[in-house]
């Protein structure tokens, strides 16, 4: 069983797709983690990324696993190192680069030949797996986005700077000229402005056994 979810930043994606794997007893898959790892190896080796070749052949050299739920990289748990300012901006970047969008989704489809998955990003219901069992669409009020991850407080920004980042980091998102963020004709699309994720996971739950 594959399960998609696609939608901008700070629209409880994560969240929702962890518990919603938990409940099922299937993996978690988050591919902006992939991005977001590719992106850290990349800084660490002060890659010029705007080298397409040299980016794509380090990137496919990389051993990254998902273990738990975590990005385990050449064997070291970076989770905890993939949600500085640094990278959310950069991971945008790295993420607009057609052949690495290729590595990252052969790994993912390599994945869910193996298992049932959950997974979110932002063209896992259009590009990365057209035929999932099931699609959904999170959005949310640009606001709400930005308070959600304000909250979250993973940075020292400001709400203002922050709320300037997700509008920057989404129309990035949206302008791709490959994997770009957008409502697949046949996703069920839930505005989670002002539901709890026990709200949005009962939308989801409910059109699954409908
Ligand atoms: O979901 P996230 O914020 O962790 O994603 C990190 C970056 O990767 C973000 O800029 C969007 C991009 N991304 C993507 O282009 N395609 C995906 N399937 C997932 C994420």
């Amino acid at each position: 069983m594959i399960i998609a979810i696609d939608g901008p930043a700070g629209t409880g994606k994560s969240t929702v797709a962890k518990i919603i794997a938990q409940h099922y007893g299937i993996v978690f898959l988050n591919s902006g983690s992939f991005y977001r790892a590719i992106t850290l190896a990349l800084l660490r080796a002060e890659k010029d990324l705007s080298n397409v070749d040299d980016v794509c052949n380090f990137a496919s050299e990389l051993k990254m696993e998902y273990v738990n739920g975590r990005v385990v990289l050449n064997d070291e748990d970076v989770e905890d190192l993939l949600h500085s300012p640094e990278i959310d901006l950069n991971a945008s970047k790295v993420s607009s680069i057609v052949p690495l969008r290729d590595i990252v989704n052969k790994k993912l489809r390599k994945i869910a030949q193996r298992e049932s998955i959950v997974c979110e990003g932002r063209d896992m219901t259009t590009v990365v797996f057209p035929n999932a069992d099931y699609k959904f669409y999170l959005d949310a009020s640009i606001d709400v986005q930005a308070m959600r991850r304000f909250k979250q407080g993973v940075s020292n920004l400001s709400y203002e700077e922050v709320k300037a980042q997700i509008i920057q980091r989404d129309k990035m998102d949206k302008a791709k000229i490959v994997g770009a963020l957008k409502i697949a004709e046949d996703a069920t699309y839930i505005d989670t402005s002002d539901l709890t994720i026990e709200q949005v996971c009962a939308i989801i739950y409910n059109k699954i056994h409908s």
